[in-house]
Formats: structure tokens, C-alpha cells, sequence
């Protein structure tokens, strides 16, 4: 802790506070994430440590970096690269509504973020605006990793069901399937593309059942014929509804363009086997046909007040991170399993 100076509070999320802060010696500025260690040891410190492992592992530019981990009093803080937006909010500014072309731009950014993880065996779980988070170049990057998991294709483990803000939890979570793919996250990339699409939510639930309600009376009442294994879900017998039929996404995105709806309609597919990988999803005519995904340089950047006060120099690329952070390398080593 003692290499970073606080210069101010981002909020507080469900793990924790986040604060802003630069790294003292670099000028770097970045957000720290606080983890009461109270809230490891009642149940998830090993799996959390491998999660935070994982993620220290892999880069990409469409994941928010894990830049530090170290010890701090009760628990542990993570080091991230400092974001100064995100998707909820460039949704909501009315100043500056966004195009077709930016819309596509974040679809690609997300996606592309999406089959990384998947490549690395990552499922994300919690895929939603707020959590997908803006640069000050416009770029977006998922973040909140916590509540990642590390699938396996071959072992068959059990998952909570319990994960994913509502509004974006794939009908299978709402059934309470304990055993579910990466699926989970083209649903909610499905649901965030009909937001960006529509300006708001599209399946914006009030509770639990109201959410199953909400989505079927979209896409119709599912069946075994369309779903199949749908029956054997934990709570399919406990919830019946009314027999609703599919509503065409025309009708219910009267705005998107013929080939947006075709995309989003191979997202969200009841049968999660059916979805489209995310790799398979990049390759879609939407991201071929005009308009163009636009250029970072053409896409919405945060507001100036929420952006980081400019550097003194360019931050230095050539420190090693992972060699100045040693010491959490080996908190981390001894606190796994
Ligand atoms: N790297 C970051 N840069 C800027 N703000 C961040 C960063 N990481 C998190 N935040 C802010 O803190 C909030 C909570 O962090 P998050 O990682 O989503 O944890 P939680 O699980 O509590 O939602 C985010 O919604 C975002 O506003
Ligand atoms: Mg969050």
C-alpha cells in the first residue's frame, strides 16, 4: 500500500471499496480494489486466489489489467489500470446518442473480450454495462472478475446458480440450472447488444420470476423441443406461466437493422448449446455490412471531469509489474490450497 497515494473514492461494489490512487512511483494512476479478507475465509478464498491468478495471466486489451495484488491489513488489494467510464453511462448520455457504428464497435470490443476469456477457460458470469468498463481513448474493457470461474470441459462441477445481475441472467440461471456453460455470457452479450440497440434494458425484471416472465413473453414459452433438458431443470416444475408466443424482435427493436436482429437472435437462444460461440459471433455479416464498426478514434470518450489528470510523462512501459508486485506472489502462493 505504501507505494500508491489515495486521491479519491470510485465507489463501493459488492467485494469491497474501489479508490482511486496513483502508483507513487510511476505516476501511473489506477484503481484499487479492497477485499476484506473477512469475506475470503467464508468460503471462496481458494478459488478467489486461482481466479486472481488467472487473471494475472492473461492480457488483453479488452480486459481490464490486473496490475498489483498485495496484502493490506485485513485483506488484499488489487491494483487495476485506472477506467475512467462505462458502458452504462455512454448508453445513457442523451448529449451524445450513439451510432450504428459505434454500437457495432462496442459489440466487437465486447466479443473480442468474450472469446479471449473463453479461449483461457474463464467464465466470466456477470457481463453487464457497469461492468464493462471505458478508457479514456474510448476503448472497453470487461471487468469485475468476481464472479469468474475457471471451467473445465471435461469435469462436470456444480456452479451456483445464483450469479449474474438480473436483467442479463441467461434463462437457464433463472431455472436454477447448477450445471450451465459459457453460454451464460452470450446471453448477456446478447442482452447488452439489445440494449445498445434499444437505449434501455430489454428484459428489465423486477424480480426473479418477473424476469423468466419478462423474457418468455419476448421469446415465447420455451419447450423441450427447443430446449431440450428444459424439464430437468431444479425449478422448471415450480414455476409455471401462462402459455405466451414468441413476439418478432422486429416488433420489439422496431430501430435494428435486419442483420443486427439476426445476430441477436442467435445470442439469445434458449438452448445454450444453440448460442453462438463467441468466436462465431465475431464472424457475423453484422460486423461486415455497413455501417463499418467505427475506429477507436471515432468512438465516445468519458467525461473530462472523469477522466485522469494528465500525466507528467508517458507512464513507463518497460517496468515489470509482476517483479515489483514479488511479495504478493508469495501471499498468493501461500494461501493456495
Ligand atoms: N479499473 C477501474 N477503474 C475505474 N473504476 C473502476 C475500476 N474497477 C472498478 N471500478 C469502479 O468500481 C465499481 C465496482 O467495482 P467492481 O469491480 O465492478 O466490483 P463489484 O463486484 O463490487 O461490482 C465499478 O462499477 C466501477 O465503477
Ligand atoms: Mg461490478
Amino acid at each position: 500500500m505504501e507505494a500508491y497515494t489515495v486521491t479519491g473514492r470510485i465507489g463501493e461494489g459488492a467485494h469491497g471499496v474501489v479508490v482511486k490512487a496513483k502508483h507513487i512511483l510511476t505516476g501511473r494512476p489506477v484503481a484499487l480494489k479492497k477485499i476484506p479478507l473477512r469475506r475470503l475465509d467464508q468460503g471462496m478464498p481458494a478459488t478467489a486466489l486461482r481466479e486472481i491468478k488467472a487473471l494475472q495471466q492473461i492480457q488483453s486489451e479488452y480486459v481490464v489489467q490486473l496490475l498489483d495484488v498485495f496484502a493490506d491489513g485485513t485483506g488484499f488489494v488489487l491494483a487495476f489500470e485506472l477506467m475512467p467510464g462505462d458502458l452504462g453511462e455512454m448508453i445513457r448520455d442523451a448529449t451524445r446518442p450513439l451510432t450504428e457504428a459505434q454500437a457495432k464497435t462496442y459489440m466487437v470490443m465486447l466479443i473480442k473480450g468474450v472469446a479471449f476469456l473463453h479461449q483461457n477457460n474463464i467464465m466470466h458470469r456477470d457481463l453487464k454495462p457497469a461492468n464493462l468498463l471505458i478508457n479514456e481513448y474510448g476503448r472497453l474493457k470487461i471487468a469485475d472478475f468476481g464472479l469468474c470461474r475457471i471451467f473445465s470441459k471435461k469435469r462436470k462441477r456444480l456452479y451456483s446458480h445464483q450469479v449474474a445481475t438480473r436483467w442479463y441472467r441467461a434463462p437457464e440461471l433463472l431455472y436454477g440450472a447448477r450445471q450451465y456453460t459459457e453460454g451464460v455470457d452470450i446471453w448477456a452479450a446478447g442482452c447488452i447488444f439489445g440494449e445498445l440497440i434499444n437505449k434501455s434494458p430489454i428484459f428489465p425484471g423486477d424480480s426473479d420470476i418477473n424476469q423468466l416472465f419478462v423474457v418468455l413473453q419476448v421469446l415465447g414459452t420455451p419447450s423441450e423441443a427447443n430446449w431440450p433438458g428444459l424439464s430437468q431443470l431444479p425449478d422448471y416444475k415450480k414455476i409455471t406461466f401462462p402459455e405466451a408466443k414468441p413476439v418478432p424482435l422486429e416488433k420489439v427493436l422496431p430501430d435494428a437493422s435486419s442483420v443486427a436482429l439476426d445476430l441477436l437472435k442467435r445470442l439469445l437462444v434458449y438452448h445454450a448449446a444453440h448460442r453462438l460461440s463467441a468466436q462465431r459471433a465475431l464472424q457475423h455479416e453484422y460486423f461486415w455490412t455497413a455501417p463499418l464498426p467505427a475506429p477507436l478514434s471515432e468512438m465516445p470518450r468519458p467525461h473530462p471531469d472523469k477522466l485522469p489528470p494528465p500525466a507528467s510523462r508517458e507512464y513507463p512501459t518497460h517496468l515489470d509489474w509482476h517483479a515489483m508486485m514479488r511479495p504478493a506472489h508469495q501471499l498468493l502462493a501461500t494461501l493456495q490450497p
